[in-house]
């Protein structure tokens, strides 16, 4: 089989040669992401591999449609990028990577914050000039704070568990708890009162838009943290930069951003960021942003390509997958 990969990076090609070679797939890696001006690239090859900021709207899966692609293969667990109806009404099956690393993301997410309260992206940059001061790297433990945890699936359950060996009080809310938990449930709005840190990692769906909002942040504690692995529109980034400007909240922590998609994953170092909400957040003491990096991981890119190979397989041979979203 021929797939035409999209949004392809250097950490993504060993893995995917590997597990494609030995399933008799070969990909043809394309530098630039999936849309509409890009979509005719396809013409020729038996499916597509996409990514995170790809764009698989109703005008692209009509090109992929017309090209005769009826097979569109994430290599990711998040799908709120692609239209799902119009892929089905157009017979374009979509595969996903449901899971690959919960234990990336989670760590990550800690990692993020552990960095934001104890100042250590200020301390590296110190001590590198030799400038041993400690002024204004002063932290808090995060032993006997409350953290609360928005979405509590794979990735929230290990974040939960990581959180709990701090000696963390954790508080929880899903719309779907899970069932028979230890899980401290309650409402959003008692999460957003009680909580000293806030985790995202629920999906983003039309409920999830802008969770984190001008409202939700005026029910929040002073010098809340807020972690965000999740997808960026989680959180209204004006609303956001609002917050911390009058001290309400205290650190936010973004592996991902509402607009992230003209901007992550591309070195913009040389040039001028049009976007002045991220810029400003950036410019922040007390905001670290990382590009959409919480799953680049090796046991998670291995993860992602055996499983995104096994997909493809799977329905290039019984025409139906268990990783299938589009017809389920
Ligand atoms: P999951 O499907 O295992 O868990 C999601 C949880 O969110 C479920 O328990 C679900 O019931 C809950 N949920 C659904 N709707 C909700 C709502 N309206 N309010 C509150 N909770 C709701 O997903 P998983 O694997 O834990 O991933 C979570 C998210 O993490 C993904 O949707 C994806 O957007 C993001 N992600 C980010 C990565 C990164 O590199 N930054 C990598 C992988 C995933």
């Amino acid at each position: 089989m021929k797939i035409a990969f999209f949004d392809a990076k250097s950490y993504d090609k060993p893995s995917f040669e590997k597990y494609g070679k030995e399933n008799g797939i070969a990909f043809k890696y394309f530098e630039t992401k999936l849309n509409e001006d890009t979509a005719e690239l396809t013409h020729g090859f038996d499916g597509v591999c996409a990514f995170v900021n790809d764009t698989v709207n109703a005008a692209v899966i009509d090109r992929l449609a017309d090209n005769g692609i009826r097979l569109v293969a994430l290599r990711c667990a998040g799908f709120n990028n692609v239209d799902l109806r119009h892929a089905r009404e157009r017979g374009v099956h979509v595969l996903r990577v449901p899971a690959y690393s919960p234990y990336a993301v989670a760590e990550h997410a800690v990692a993020m914050l552990l960095t934001s309260i104890r100042r250590i992206h200020k301390a590296y940059i110190r001590t590198k000039d030799f400038n041993f001061s400690l002024n204004g790297l002063t932290g808090f433990d995060l032993h006997g704070k409350t953290v609360g945890v928005i979405g509590t699936g794979k990735i929230g359950r290990v974040f939960i568990d990581i959180c709990r060996g701090f000696g963390m009080r954790v508080i929880a809310y899903d719309k779907y708890p899970a069932e028979n938990s230890d899980i401290c449930y309650v409402s959003p709005e008692r999460l957003f009162a009680e909580s000293d840190i806030i985790s995202l990692h629920c999906p983003l769906t039309d409920e999830t838009y802008h969770i984190i909002n001008a409202e939700t942040i005026a029910m929040m504690k002073k010098g809340v943290a807020l972690i965000n692995t999740s997808r960026g529109a989680l959180i209204d980034a004006d609303a956001l930069l609002e917050g911390i400007k009058s001290r309400k909240v205290g650190a936010a922590c973004l592996d991902v951003y509402e607009e992230e998609s003209d901007l992550f994953f591309e070195d913009f170092s040389g040039h001028i960021v049009e976007d002045d909400t991220l810029a400003r957040l950036i410019s922040m003491p007390n905001v670290i942003v990382t590009s959409h990096q919480a799953f680049l991981t090796e046991e998670a890119l291995d993860n992602i390509a055996e499983t995104t190979v096994r997909n493809i397989k799977t329905f290039a041979a019984t025409n139906a997958c268990e990783n299938e979203l589009s017809y389920h």
